[in-house]
């Protein structure tokens, strides 16, 4: 299973102070120094911690894969056709939340999402689309043309009841193991850390997590080099 790094919290710090560090470009590379697979960043409208000037940058100097987080906008969708990420994760978004709420609803995106897939598909870039763990919306996915799901772990994350928590599992294994069935890529992120990361990687399904915070915030303790091994090497003990 891949582990890809969110590096939008690097940003975060650097724009509480509107200084050029800590700089999230920097980040990245010692990410992929210390193993991550992959970078992703969140480039929002209100452009509350990455900026266009990053992500720009990111693209020339990631060496391993770029994934750009972005609302389906003409906007965004203009600055993914510039910068050609590897990938496009397509997430919903509001200005008022403090975090990527949820999945996509596919039924009231439709007509966004598709001319923004057809025009990112067209260049080249994979898009993936960040949905609720619910076997409908792999279909409604495909149907879209996406190539790739993430599912939304933000829920499991939060919850703390053992029945709730192995309900939310199952759905989140039922709809990894429908996507894989289909021949879709399977991705996996929001508020997944240290423990609950457990049960994700024992998924087989799943190629892909994508983890932001817990890193980042392990990583004022420890250096991100640390953070980013440790999350590692939890990951590579159930799978290789
Ligand atoms: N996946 C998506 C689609 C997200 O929006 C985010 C948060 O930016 C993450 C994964 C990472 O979540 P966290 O920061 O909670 O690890």
């Amino acid at each position: 299973m891949r582990l890809c790094i969110n590096i939008d919290h690097i940003a975060t710090l650097r724009q509480a102070r509107l200084e050029k560090e800590p700089d999230p470009v920097f980040a990245a590379s010692i990410c992929e120094l210390a193993g991550a697979d992959g970078i992703v960043c969140h480039l929002r409208e209100d452009r509350r911690h990455m900026v266009d000037r990053d992500v720009y940058i990111l693209k020339d100097t990631v060496q391993t894969k770029l994934d750009l987080e972005m609302a389906a906008t003409d906007e965004m969708v203009k600055i993914a056709c510039e910068i050609k990420p590897y990938m496009v994760t397509l997430v919903p978004e509001k200005r008022q939340e403090l975090t990527t709420e949820g999945g996509l609803d596919l039924t009231a995106a439709e007509f966004r999402l598709t001319p923004a897939i057809e025009k990112l598909k067209d260049i080249g870039i994979k898009t993936s689309l960040f949905i609720e763990p619910n076997p409908d919306n792999v279909d409604q996915s495909l149907e879209f043309g996406a190539d790739m799901i993430e599912i939304h772990t933000g829920k499991y994350a939060r919850l703390t009841e053992p029945s709730e928590v192995l309900a939310e599992l199952e759905r989140i294994r039922q709809t990894a193991s429908i996507a894989k069935e289909l021949g879709i890529g399977v991705n996996a992120g929001h508020g997944l850390n240290y423990h609950n990361i457990t049960a994700i990687a024992n998924m087989q399904d799943i190629d892909e997590v994508s983890i932001g915070h817990s890193v980042i915030a392990r990583a004022v303790f420890t250096g991100l080099d640390t953070a980013v091994k440790d999350m590692l090497n939890i990951i590579r003990r159930i799978r290789q």
